[in-house]
Order: structure tokens, then C-alpha cells, then sequence
């Protein structure tokens, strides 16, 4: 069986699991069972990068040691990826002993050679990107090229890597291997990176502790303890997850002869430019692909903590599912590209693609099949009947499965479709509802032949979807499983008679938006750094007239009732000493019971707009706090009259 590894970069523990993370893992996850149902035996590896001095400045900023910091944000991690049920086989820490054994190996394995060298190192240094530059590369303020934050001047002894040596070789196994780097116009800017020249890397820093410490070598007779360069460390992860360097070598080393890294287009050049280039010193093969994606923004923005439009990814699997955003993610935005998470077009996809193309499908096979033949199916007669539909959709499958062997999810997806869509225009074309009158065994075939087109391309909806496809082959009496990947993709196998299991509508239209956006009940603000980072970054200061603007008043919570089919959302009726209540939709269903909010006062924002949600007019808002605990309404700690002003 190929052995097929595949691996996610692993993350900085500086931050909470966001969309961007999510789309990455996702694609790994897909990649990984799609090379599972084509046969091969694959390995996926997640984990989290801990050291560094952007990680040591985060733990002390929250007050904590940097392996307590660690382990609490890389657990985040570990249960996302558990919800989001990633099939993961490696979960790495690269404050992990064993890694760190590899790390240091490997360190001496290029001393050894001669590939490091000591010297000093002078020059700028972004934290936030754990990157060095040169002056010329700065932008003008000597801000990073970047991420535009400020650098640090540098002046320090340290060890470099030879980088400068494997300029050749580098460039030789480019132009040897077309796909190494896709997509190609990415792979065309890591060439003119190199092309350019290289500078040999600074591997070894001594101006803080948080990493993993050089081993004591009587050559080098160092004057200060140098730690190693967080990239290095974090690079080697790829290896020493699958026992490279460690005294009881594993066998999964195997896996390492055909590697794929899923990356970010930020971090192509440490993958495809110096990550190559340690193997070469280390004598390892190098990897056969290394993919590099684009950027989520959010409504056209980039997505940042302090403007508060951070994707969290487990809101949106909640209130849409998991399956609909794993399709949205590997659809929406071609890869390579960067793309706009919206709900408007998450909603648009699951309308128009998934509820009518392939939903749609499903539930007019098994009307029909149900009508006609009290749910039976039996394929003997499609090849008599319709040879050329079954060839027209054999071609296209092999296209699909081109497509995800060449990294283009979203194209993967945009050819299974046309099967979808096809498989709906045979239905128009050849009209059983007449044909039946006429024709029984032909109309059989036909049911028969929409049964084949959706078993089969259940196949390669499964990596993406992995539930609807389990649940459309269940209905169709068949196991997703390489074993009937191989009798009915590669042999060409119909299914055999059966009888369908009806299931319920795979994917209901969606109206309107299912999340809150930009009130205080959505906030993204979840944990306790951020809403002191929030704090910190209060510069928009305003003046009492602004103010005065915001008319919030007390008012009673006097009905409260859950918005059909939000698990967040209450429809409140609120007394503010009007003739009449407010309505208010609110976000609070996950932190109070209708019981514990009647008979509330709380504090109204009353002079908003009124917004729509979910088709709900919402007239006001309703002031909260939130942080890793919960939400809290705020209120008042003595009654007031409904309808008190609060200045
Ligand atoms: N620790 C390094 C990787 C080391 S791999 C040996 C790192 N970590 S990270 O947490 O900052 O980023 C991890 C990945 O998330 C990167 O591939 C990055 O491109 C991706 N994303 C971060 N924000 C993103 C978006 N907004 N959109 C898509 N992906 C983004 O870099």
C-alpha cells in the first residue's frame, strides 16, 4: 500500500484556533481521505509550534509560565480539532522531549558536516512573524515587510546555517520537479526568492530561553547559552513526529519518502526554501509536494484581533454544521488564492449548491423510487439503456480525481457538480414521470442510473463531506471504503439490487443569516488576553456629546422565546414603560434559560437601528459582557422604573 503523509504547519500557540486554522487542518483532513479511499495508507499530522520569544512575551503578558501558557492553548487546539473530528493520527508539541532529542540530533548531524558555522549576527528581527531581515528589506519606518509591526535592531552571536551553499540544489530540484510547489505561479516567487541569492540563516538565538536549549559541545566553547531558532525547531517537527533522530527509531519514518505540506502562501519560503534545504543537509528526502494556500479576510478585511472581525470556525459549525463549512471552505475560494468569508455567500453555496444541485438529487430519487417501485432499485438495465450517460460520467470523475491530485479543491468540487447537475438534467430530459406510463423497465434504468451517478460520486464527495457521503451510501445500501472505491470507481461496478433507505432532506434552504454579527452578543472576544489586548487598544476616544448619543434604558424582560432553528438566538419581548414592549432578537440562548430572564431588568440600548435577524425585526440591543467564562447581562444593582435613562 503507498504510504501517503500529509501535514498541517503547526500552530503558534499565541492565538485561538480562527478560520484560517480551520481552512488548513480541513484541507489536510480532505487530503487525507481522499488518498485513503484511493488506497493508500496515510498518516496526518496537526500539532503546535510552543517556542520562541513571541510565545515567552505572550505567557508572561498573561501572567504565566510559558509551559502552563503552552499547554492550555495547545489543548484549544487538540479539542477543536476533535470536534471538527480531524482524523489526525499525530498530535505534535515541540515542547515535547522527544522532539527536542530530534532537534538537537539534527543540529549536530549539520555541524557535523560543516553546514553551521558561529558568527554574529546583526540585523532586524519581527517577533510576530519569528522572522530576521536586512535593513534594505524593511519598509521604510523599519517595520516589518510583513506584517508591518515594528523590528528589533539585533546584534548578537549566533550560529548560521549555510543557506547560501544549497542555492543550486535548490534551484536544480525546482526545475526536476514541476509539482513540488503548487500552486505554480506561487512556486515562480519562491524561484525568483532564490534566483536573487541566498543569505545564509541565523539558526541560534541567546536574548531569551523559550526553546530548545543547544547541547553542550566542547568544540564550540560557547560564551552564552544559545537556543534554537523557532523555525528550525518547528520545520523539524515534520520528522521527529515520525521518530527521526530518536534513539528508538520508529518505523513510520517510512511515510517520510512521499510527504505533502499543506501551507500558508506566508509561509511558503520557510517550507519550499530553507525547510528543503536542512533535509538536503541532513541527507533526507525532500518532500514530494508542498501546496500553498491563500488568506481568508472577512467582509474585504483582514482579519485582526483588534478590529474584532476574527472568524471564529466553531461558531459557524454550530450554526451551519460542519459539512456545509468544510464545503464552503474548499469551494468558495480557489486555492491558492486569497478569498472573503461571508455569510451571504456561505448561505448562497448551501442554497444553490448543496440544497438544489446535490440535496435536490437525492430527494427526487427517492420520491420517485418510492412511487414507481416501492423504493427499489436495480441496475441491470442502466448500460442498455444509457451507456454514453454512464461513459459522460466516468469522464468526468477522472477529471475530479485529477483535480485533487493537482491541489484544486474548489475546481475538484466545481467538476463533481456537473455530475449532480447532470444527473438532474437526465431527469428533465428523459421525464419518468411520463416515461413510466410508457416504458417500466427504462424508467427502472433510469432511477437506477441517478442511484449510480450519486453512489459514484459519493466517492469523492466524501473527503470533503465525509457525513453526507456516509449517509447517501447507507441510503444506497453501500459502505464508502476503498475496497468499493476500487469496485465501483476503478472496475466500473454497478450497485447490485437493493432497496433504498429514505433519508431525510440531506441540506434544507437556509433564509437568512444564522449568526449575529457585530453586536455585543458576538464578539469574538473570548478569552481574558484578549479582552485586555482590547483594553490596551482603546484609542478611539470619544467625547461626551458622542456619548449622549446612545440612549440606554432599563427595562423587563417580560417574554422570552427561542428563535426556531438558532441554537443562539431569543425572541424577547422587553418593558421600557412604553404603550408598547420592544422586540428584541438577542444572541443569549447558550448562557441563559427563558426561566432565568423573565422578570429581568437589564439595560436597552433603545435608539439603534432596528436590525433583521433571522426575519425577526430587533429593536434595540441589549448591553452584555463576554470573556472565557460566559456572558454576563449587565444590570443594575438596585430596581429602577422601566424606561430610567442610564447617562
Ligand atoms: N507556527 C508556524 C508554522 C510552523 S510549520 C512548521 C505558523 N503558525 S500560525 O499559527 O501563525 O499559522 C498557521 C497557518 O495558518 C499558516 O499556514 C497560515 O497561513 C494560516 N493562516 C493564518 N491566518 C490565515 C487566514 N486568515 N486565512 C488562511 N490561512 C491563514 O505560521
Amino acid at each position: 500500500m503507498d504510504k501517503t503523509y500529509i501535514t498541517s504547519p503547526i500552530y503558534y500557540v499565541n492565538d485561538i484556533p480562527h478560520i484560517g486554522h480551520a481552512y488548513t487542518t480541513i484541507l489536510c483532513d480532505m487530503l487525507k481521505k481522499f488518498y485513503w479511499i484511493l488506497g493508500h495508507d496515510v498518516l496526518l499530522l496537526t500539532g503546535t509550534d510552543e517556542h520562541g520569544q513571541k510565545i515567552e512575551q505572550s505567557a508572561k503578558k498573561h501572567h504565566q509560565s510559558p509551559q502552563d501558557y503552552t499547554d492550555k492553548i495547545s489543548e484549544k487546539f487538540r479539542q477543536i480539532w476533535n470536534e471538527f473530528k480531524i482524523d489526525y493520527d499525530i498530535f505534535i508539541r515541540t515542547t515535547n522531549e522527544e522532539h527536542c532529542k530530534s532537534v538537537q540530533k539534527a543540529f549536530e548531524i549539520m555541524y557535523a558536516k560543516g553546514d553551521i558555522y558561529k558568527g554574529e549576527y546583526e540585523g532586524y528581527y519581527c517577533i510576530s512573524c519569528e522572522t530576521f531581515f536586512t535593513q534594505t528589506q524593511l519598509n521604510e519606518n523599519n517595520t516589518c515587510p510583513d506584517c508591518g509591526k515594528p523590528t528589533d535592531l539585533m546584534k548578537e552571536e549566533s550560529y548560521f546555517f549555510a543557506l547560501s551553499k544549497y542555492q543550486e540544489r535548490l534551484l536544480q530540484w525546482y526545475e526536476q520537479c514541476p509539482d513540488c510547489i503548487l500552486p505554480q505561479y506561487r512556486k515562480n516567487e519562491v524561484l525568483r526568492f532564490v534566483q536573487e541569492g541566498l543569505n545564509d540563516l541565523s539558526i541560534t538565538r541567546t536574548s531569551f530561553e523559550w526553546g530548545v536549549p543547544l547541547l553542550p559541545n566542547p568544540q564550540r566553547n560557547d560564551s552564552k547559552s544559545h537556543v534554537m531558532y523557532v523555525w528550525l525547531d518547528a520545520l523539524l517537527s515534520y520528522v521527529s513526529a515520525i521518530g527521526y533522530g530518536q534513539e528508538t527509531e520508529s518505523s513510520k519514518m517510512a511515510y517520510w519518502e512521499n510527504a505533502t505540506h499543506m501551507v500558508g502562501k506566508d509561509i511558503l519560503r520557510f517550507h519550499a526554501v530553507y525547510w528543503p534545504a536542512f533535509l538536503m543537509s541532513l541527507e533526507l528526502p525532500l518532500p514530494k509536494h508542498i501546496y500553498a494556500h491563500g488568506w481568508w479576510t472577512k467582509d474585504g478585511a483582514k482579519m485582526s484581533k483588534s478590529i474584532g472581525n476574527v472568524v471564529n470556525p466553531k461558531e459557524v459549525a454550530d450554526v451551519y454544521g460542519l459539512e456545509t463549512l468544510r464545503y464552503f471552505l474548499a469551494r468558495e475560494m480557489p486555492f491558492g488564492q486569497d478569498g472573503d468569508f461571508s455569510q451571504k455567500s456561505l448561505i448562497e453555496r448551501i442554497n444553490a449548491d448543496l440544497s438544489n444541485d446535490m440535496g435536490n438529487l437525492m430527494n427526487r430519487l427517492i420520491g420517485m423510487s418510492e412511487k414507481y417501485f416501492t423504493l427499489r432499485i436495480d441496475s441491470h438495465k442502466v448500460k442498455t439503456y444509457f451507456a454514453d450517460e454512464i461513459k459522460q460520467i466516468d469522464t468526468i470523475l477522472e477529471s475530479v480525481k485529477q483535480k485533487m491530485q493537482t491541489m484544486q479543491p474548489s475546481r475538484y468540487l466545481e467538476e463533481l457538480w456537473k455530475t449532480f447537475s447532470l444527473a438532474n438534467s437526465y431527469i428533465t430530459h428523459y421525464e419518468p414521470w411520463k416515461l413510466i406510463k410508457q416504458d417500466e423497465e427504462k424508467t427502472m434504468a433510469l432511477l437506477a442510473l441517478l442511484a449510480n451517478i450519486l453512489a459514484r460520486s459519493s466517492f469523492y464527495l466524501y473527503p470533503v463531506m465525509p457525513e453526507s457521503a456516509t449517509k447517501i451510501a447507507q441510503a444506497l445500501g453501500f459502505e464508502i471504503s476503498p475496497q468499493n472505491y476500487q469496485k465501483f470507481i476503478t472496475e466500473g461496478h454497478l450497485l447490485e439490487s437493493f432497496t433504498i433507505q429514505k433519508i431525510p432532506p440531506l441540506f434544507p434552504k437556509i433564509q437568512s443569516p444564522l449568526l449575529v454579527e457585530n453586536t455585543t452578543q458576538d464578539t469574538q472576544t473570548t478569552n481574558h488576553q484578549e479582552a485586555k489586548d482590547e483594553t490596551e487598544n482603546i484609542v478611539n476616544l470619544i467625547d461626551i456629546k458622542d456619548f449622549a448619543k446612545i440612549d440606554i434604558r432599563i427595562g423587563t424582560i417580560s417574554e422570552c422565546k427561542a428563535v426556531e432553528k438558532s441554537q443562539k438566538l431569543y425572541k424577547l419581548l422587553v418593558d421600557i414603560g412604553a404603550d408598547k414592549p420592544r422586540q428584541i432578537v438577542s444572541g443569549i440562548a447558550q448562557y441563559y434559560t427563558p426561566e432565568e430572564l423573565l422578570g429581568k431588568q437589564i439595560c436597552l440600548i433603545v435608539n439603534l437601528k432596528p436590525a433583521k435577524l433571522m426575519g425577526l425585526i430587533s429593536e434595540g440591543m441589549i448591553l452584555a459582557s463576554k470573556d472565557e467564562n460566559g456572558l454576563s447581562l449587565l444590570s443594575i444593582d438596585k430596581p429602577r422604573i422601566n424606561g430610567s435613562k442610564i447617562s
